[in-house]
């Protein structure tokens, strides 16, 4: 699916499917330009993106969720931003410092494979907002 469509389409697609049920709507800003990124970057992006929006519709009561992407030459930003009730970002992080649960655990271990940084901001009531930046590394043919 990913192969096939690309990064976005693909993106686009996970959301109607997860989301269609939670009464919650998806805006998708592309603006990663005209050249494919490489694939295990869009790999990473993608399942990053599946387990944010995931997170969204499970536990969020959300009403929108926004998900930008955009690549500055080398870097590659994903925001994925929601303006549901939000949750205290202190009380998943464990003794060791990083993340306690799988989801969000499993997302900085992506980015830090990718060398990238991962973001998340959230208060109780104000939303949750996850950005992700990792190096393109080249540009794949
Ligand atoms: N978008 C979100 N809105 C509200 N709470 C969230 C959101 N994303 C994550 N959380 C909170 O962070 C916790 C940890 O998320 P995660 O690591 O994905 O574990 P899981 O989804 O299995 O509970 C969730 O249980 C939830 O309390
Ligand atoms: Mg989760």
């Amino acid at each position: 699916m990913l192969d096939d469509l690309g990064l976005v389409p693909a993106v686009r697609w996970q959301c109607e499917t997860t989301l269609g049920d939670h009464g919650l709507e998806a805006t998708v800003d592309d603006r990663l330009g005209a050249t494919r990124l490489p694939r295990h970057v869009e790999v990473a992006l993608f399942r990053i993106i599946q387990e944010a929006v995931s997170n969204v519709a499970r536990h969020s009561d959300a009403r929108h969720v926004e998900i930008d992407l955009m690549r500055d030459g080398e870097i590659v930003t994903v925001v994925v931003a929601d303006d549901g009730k939000g949750f205290e970002v202190e009380l998943a992080v464990g003794m060791a410092g990083s993340y306690d649960s799988v989801g969000l655990s499993g997302m900085a271990e992506r980015v830090a494979l990718l060398d990238g940084s991962m973001q998340v901001r959230s208060a109780p009531g104000a939303g949750t907002t996850i950005e992700v930046k990792v190096p393109v590394g080249g540009v794949s043919a």
